[in-house]
């Protein structure tokens, strides 16, 4: 065996270490309390993983995950990137020190100084951003252009740990058009779901438009430069058997992605979805070494407020109610690491490219079976 062989095997052994020791968990098999937190792509872990995406019922406890940061109305103008920590694993759940986290990819200032770029490149599975704090009811406004490109998807979401989910979902080349989703639990309702689209009066990849939700408790709007598109009402989604509203209600992370959906891993109707195949020899890619879409400025603005006092500094889970559904509350314990626990085993990065599709696969193979 040659010295770069062994040396070859040797870091490919080391690199899938994590993968090996890394267990999984669900809502059948919990995280034991040596390794207490389960994080957002399923594995059991200390450190980052009790931050944000926790996902506190596949924890050892449901208080196992840090608190979610609490919300703070604020508005970020990507032109300035002293709030945003560029390396996730860095991030030791200080809020004040951070609004946003990079948690994949990279970005890269706009050349036209207007904003910020998330880029993805052939090699890795695009760039996502999150907020540090979360929203629990209130307005998020995205300032933004969309990717334009075939197979490349830009998504601007809010996420709880729990996978409550709102989306506006930029498909591949189609710039004259954007798709609404909401999720409860992970769970899509299709039928009131499947064809969400709308119109949209100018390019959106060339323009910068408000994309806004307005997500209250009784009601969420998405709005286009205020104009609303699409409402749905809480007391719309009660399930058949009247036992669950199925509606977003829990804390959640705004987050804006762009990621890979016409690749040879994705599923047929994923890459459909997305407009087919991306072409890595676009003139675009060749030129810039990404594709991209440009982000100028997220506005937050907080509901919900009157359950706080000058100690709360966030949310935590406390379980189901009777209904299935999280109980979540306000808390004043720290949402920081403790000194000396920020390192971790590194998230696999398969683990990672699963996720900026999964819930869109799910979506899509559940229209299939309609
Ligand atoms: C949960 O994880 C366990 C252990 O990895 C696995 O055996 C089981 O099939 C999983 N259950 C679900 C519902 O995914
Ligand atoms: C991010 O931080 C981690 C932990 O400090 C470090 O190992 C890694 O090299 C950093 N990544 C980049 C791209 O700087
Ligand atoms: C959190 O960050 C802020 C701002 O950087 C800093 O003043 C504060 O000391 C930090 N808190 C802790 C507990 O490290
Ligand atoms: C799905 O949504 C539709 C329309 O909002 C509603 O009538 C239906 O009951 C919902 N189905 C389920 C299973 O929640
Ligand atoms: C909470 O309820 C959901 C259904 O809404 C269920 O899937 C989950 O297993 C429950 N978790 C706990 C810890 O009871
Ligand atoms: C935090 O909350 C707990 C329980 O509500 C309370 O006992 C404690 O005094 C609070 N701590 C502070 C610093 O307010």
């Amino acid at each position: 065996m040659t010295r770069s062989t062994f040396l070859f095997l040797a870091t490919t052994l080391i690199s899938l270490l994590p993968l090996i020791s890394a267990q999984t968990c669900n809502s059948t098999s919990l995280c034991p309390a040596s390794a207490p937190c389960c994080s957002e792509y399923g594995y059991c872990g200390s450190g980052s993983y009790c931050l944000g995406g926790c996902e506190p019922l596949y924890s050892f406890k449901s208080t196992s995950c840090r608190p979610n940061p609490i919300c703070q109305s604020q508005q970020t103008y990507f032109t300035d990137l002293s709030k945003v920590q560029m390396n996730g694993t860095k991030y030791d759940g200080n809020a004040t020190a951070y609004d946003w986290v990079v948690n994949t990819g990279t970005l890269v200032p706009s050349p036209a100084g207007d904003g910020v770029r998330l880029t993805l490149k052939e090699s890795d599975q695009g760039t996502k951003i999150s907020s540090t704090r979360y929203i629990h009811y209130g307005s998020i406004d995205f300032v933004l252009e969309s990717s334009k490109w075939n197979g490349v998807v830009t998504a601007a979401i809010t996420m709880s740990d729990v996978k409550d989910e709102i989306d506006w979902e930029f498909p591949g080349s189609t710039t004259n058009k954007v798709q609404t989703n909401y999720w409860f639990l992970g769970v899509a309702n299709y039928s009131a779901t499947q064809g969400a689209s709308s119109d949209i009066s100018s390019d959106s990849s060339s323009n910068f438009l408000t994309y806004t939700f307005d997500w209250q408790e009784d009601y969420l709007n998405w709005m286009i430069d205020g104009q609303v598109v699409r409402t749905v009402l809480k007391s719309d989604t009660l399930s058949a058997d009247g036992s669950q509203y199925k509606y977003p209600s829990t804390p959640s992370r705004v987050q804006l992605s762009i990621w890979p959906a016409g690749i040879s891993s994705s599923a047929q109707g994923t890459i459909d979805w997305a407009g087919g195949m991306i072409d890595w020899s676009d003139p675009d890619y060749v030129a810039n070494g990404y594709f991209w879409n440009t982000l100028q400025s997220i506005k937050i603005s907080c509901a919900n407020e009157n359950d706080q006092t000058s100690t709360t500094t966030g949310w935590s889970y406390q379980g189901n109610d009777t209904a299935g559904i999280p109980i979540v509350d306000v808390t004043n314990a720290s949402t920081l690491l403790s000194k000396g626990d920020i390192s971790n085993i590194p998230l696999p990065t398969s683990a990672i490219s699963a996720l900026t599709g999964t819930l869109i696969v799910i979506f899509l193979s559940g229209l299939a079976v309609l």
